[in-house]
């Protein structure tokens, strides 16, 4: 157990410096430079040879990396994908809201579909990305303000002795934080402020922002034996990473290995740099040609491709194992999930999930299945998006995890190495 924990930490940290989609991609990013990996940009002219390893950003908040094996041409894509992005709160413009010359709170909104009283009593911090005026030019820079700043508080049970029986809480009254006593603060503008000393800027040149809250917490291990996790953010970061992480220990054969982080996901993926976007195929496309590879010979190489979408999954809950199926029933810590849907919501088949299943058994990982009880209807996730704009071969898994879209969820200690194993074996096939 000594050597999971210590993967799950790590993952942990990662995961506490990526307060936003912006920073879980530039963390990414990070690690890839340290590993060699060269940045190309969209607006450039890309130029390719057997063996190169690189990455293409978009938004600052989408990351594509690649990695082109050595010697003959490469038959076709090894492509993970997870995405960037949690449910939050993103701050609104003008933001500070006076209330009765006491309190100043601040004016957001629902950021993707969390569990809204679960944000209540934490304490808050903001981070994002700013944009700036600079020399002529507009550039934008990562912010965190990394202190315990704000708190949605809760009504007392004494205001409503209705409490337990279940609230409806609506995001413009119950949910906006407290931010500052009015008596002591600046009032409006007092944000803004603070982002431009956490910064370093001056704040007349912060001319745009995307801002949102996070849970200031760090994340756990706990459990009896300390075989289960306690995270913010862990749909999709544990996906993030454990992507990222067999991507960057693993040698790519005869395939170019892809590791695919999108944003957006949490709101339906249907933006720039969404998995509903032109990202994926702009970027494929883009790395055959630089590398000679055209036309068909490009469609051939899409023909044996493959992709894993990779999203966390529900796991049985202890409390409420009727909401589970009747005979798929993942567990924490019982290996990585493969997702099917009769729909194709998940983009699971009779081949893709042979592949799957046959990958764990060569790294030596157990695996489960998942499948919505027939009467709820489940979440959505990136393959079935992406394989609408690039139309390969697609299995969706995740690992499992309890409280999904809650401010902190729970997961299985055992399952991030398992997860990080199954994805390096199918890089390295
Ligand atoms: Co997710």
């Amino acid at each position: 157990m000594k050597k999971e924990q210590k993967c799950a930490r790590e993952m942990l940290e990662f995961i506490e410096k990526s307060p936003s989609c912006f920073h879980a991609v530039d963390n990414v990013k990070k690690q890839l430079e340290a590993k060699g990996f060269k940045e190309l940009r969209e607006a450039d002219d890309w130029k390719l040879q057997p063996g190169d390893k690189g990455y293409v950003i978009r938004n600052d908040s989408s990351l594509i990396a690649f990695r082109v094996p050595d010697g003959q041409s490469p038959l076709g894509f090894h492509m993970v994908a997870a995405h960037s992005d949690s449910p939050t709160f993103k701050v609104k413009e003008a933001p500070e809201m006076v209330v009765e010359d006491h309190y100043i709170k601040l004016n957001t909104e629902k950021y993707g579909g969390m569990i809204l009283s679960t944000w209540l009593d934490r304490p808050l911090s903001v981070a994002g990305r700013i944009a700036l005026r600079k020399n002529g030019k507009i550039v934008s820079r990562l912010v965190n303000v990394d202190k315990d700043l704000f708190v949605i508080p809760n009504v007392a049970i004494h205001m409503n002795r209705d409490m337990n029986k279940g609230v409806e809480y609506n995001p413009q009254v119950d949910m906006l934080p407290l931010f500052a006593d009015g008596v002591e603060s600046q009032g409006k503008g007092a944000l803004l402020k603070k982002i431009a000393k956490a910064a370093d800027v001056k704040e007349s040149d912060i001319l745009g922002h995307d801002l949102f809250l996070y849970v200031h917490d760090k994340g756990r291990v706990l459990g009896e034996n300390g075989e289960f996790l306690l995270s913010p953010r862990l749909d999709d970061l544990q996906c993030v990473y454990a992507a990222m992480r067999a991507f960057l220990q693993s040698e790519p054969k005869e395939y170019i290995n892809v590791c695919a982080v999108f944003d957006n996901e949490e709101i339906g993926s249907g933006t720039k740099q969404g998995a509903d976007s032109t990202f994926l195929e702009d970027a494929l496309s883009r790395v055959a040609e630089a590398l000679g590879i055209e036309g068909g010979a490009y469609k051939q190489m899409l023909a044996e491709s493959f992709l894993i979408s990779a999203d966390n999954a529900h796991a049985v809950h202890p409390n409420h194992p009727e909401k589970a199926d009747p005979t798929n029933r993942p567990y924490l810590n019982g290996g990585v999930v493969i997702k099917y849907h009769g729909a194709q919501k998940y983009t699971t088949d009779a081949v893709s999930a042979a592949r799957m299943k046959a990958i764990c058994e060569d790294a030596g990982v157990p695996y489960q299945s998942y499948a919505n009880r027939a009467d709820i209807s489940g979440g959505s996730t990136l393959g079935n998006i992406s394989t609408a704009h690039v139309s390969v071969s697609s299995v969706d898994i995740g690992m499992p995890q309890l409280a999904m879209h809650s401010a902190v969820e729970t997961a299985g200690v055992r399952d991030v190495g398992y997860a990080i194993r199954a994805l390096a074996c199918f890089y390295e096939e």
